[in-house]
């Protein structure tokens, strides 16, 4: 299945595709994820767009279509694909569908996940990640079982948080969301592929509902 987890900063879609990697074996192509790494790396490109994703504005088109082409290129699409904050404007969402179509691809479900902005807030201003493997952790819901250890791979003392987890970034980043994002959930609701869930629950009642979107 090849499938989009669509919803705002903090909705939870990156703490989704984890659950779903682990009991699905798919793949997860974040084009965030992969900004970051650029990032990290030094790279023209992640000096490129560090400022812009430090204040909460979109890249171009033409980067993060060009992120995906090459993943999709790489044979990342024969485990099943989890796109994962891609597409977010109507370009890039006609893109993936062109990519998807050169490699003989379709696309199965667009999961959309509903949360309100004050909860949105208090998500994204509360979260930190093991810089080791990435698990995601919030300061109130999810904290290690060890203080400053990972639950998940052990790693010490790796914590790390985003530069674009403050609230002015944030209000930036819900409102690009609504301006560009947003059309995206009736271009998918015509095509037939849409899937609403609510994502206020708990991890796992929303990991059961999109279960229940991708198995009906
Ligand atoms: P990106 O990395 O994609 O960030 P985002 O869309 O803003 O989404 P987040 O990663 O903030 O949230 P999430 O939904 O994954 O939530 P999470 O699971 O972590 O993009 C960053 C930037 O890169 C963009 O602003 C832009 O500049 C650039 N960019 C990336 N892609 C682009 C594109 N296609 N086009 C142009 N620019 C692009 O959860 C959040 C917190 O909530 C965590 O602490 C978690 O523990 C907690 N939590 C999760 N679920 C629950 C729950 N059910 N209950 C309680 N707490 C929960």
């Amino acid at each position: 299945m090849n499938i989009i987890l669509l919803g705002p900063p903090g909705a939870g879609k990156g703490t989704q595709a984890r659950i779903l990697i682990e009991e699905r074996g798919m793949v997860q192509l974040s084009t965030g994820d992969m900004l970051r790494a650029a990032q990290a790396s030094g790279s023209e490109l992640g000096r490129k767009v560090k400022d812009i994703m430090a204040r909460g504005d979109l890249v171009t088109d033409e980067i993060v279509i060009g992120l995906i082409a090459e993943q999709l290129e790489s044979g990342a699409a024969e485990k099943g694909v989890i796109f994962d904050g891609f597409p977010r404007t109507l370009p890039q969402a006609d893109a993936l569908g062109e990519l998807l179509d050169a490699k003989g691809l379709k696309l199965d479900r667009v999961i959309e996940m509903r949360v309100d902005d004050d909860e949105l807030i208090a998500r994204v201003t509360g979260r930190f990640t093991c810089g080791a493997c990435g698990e995601v952790y919030h300061d109130v819901t999810k904290r290690p079982k060890v203080e400053g250890v990972c639950d998940k791979c052990g790693a010490k003392d790796s914590f790390v948080r985003r530069a674009d987890d403050n609230e002015e970034s944030m209000r930036k980043r819900l409102f690009n969301y609504y301006r560009d994002t947003s059309p995206l959930i009736g271009y998918y609701y015509a095509k037939g592929l849409l899937r609403t869930v609510n994502g206020l629950g708990a991890i796992e009642e929303v990991a059961a509902e999109i279960r229940k979107a991708l198995d009906e």
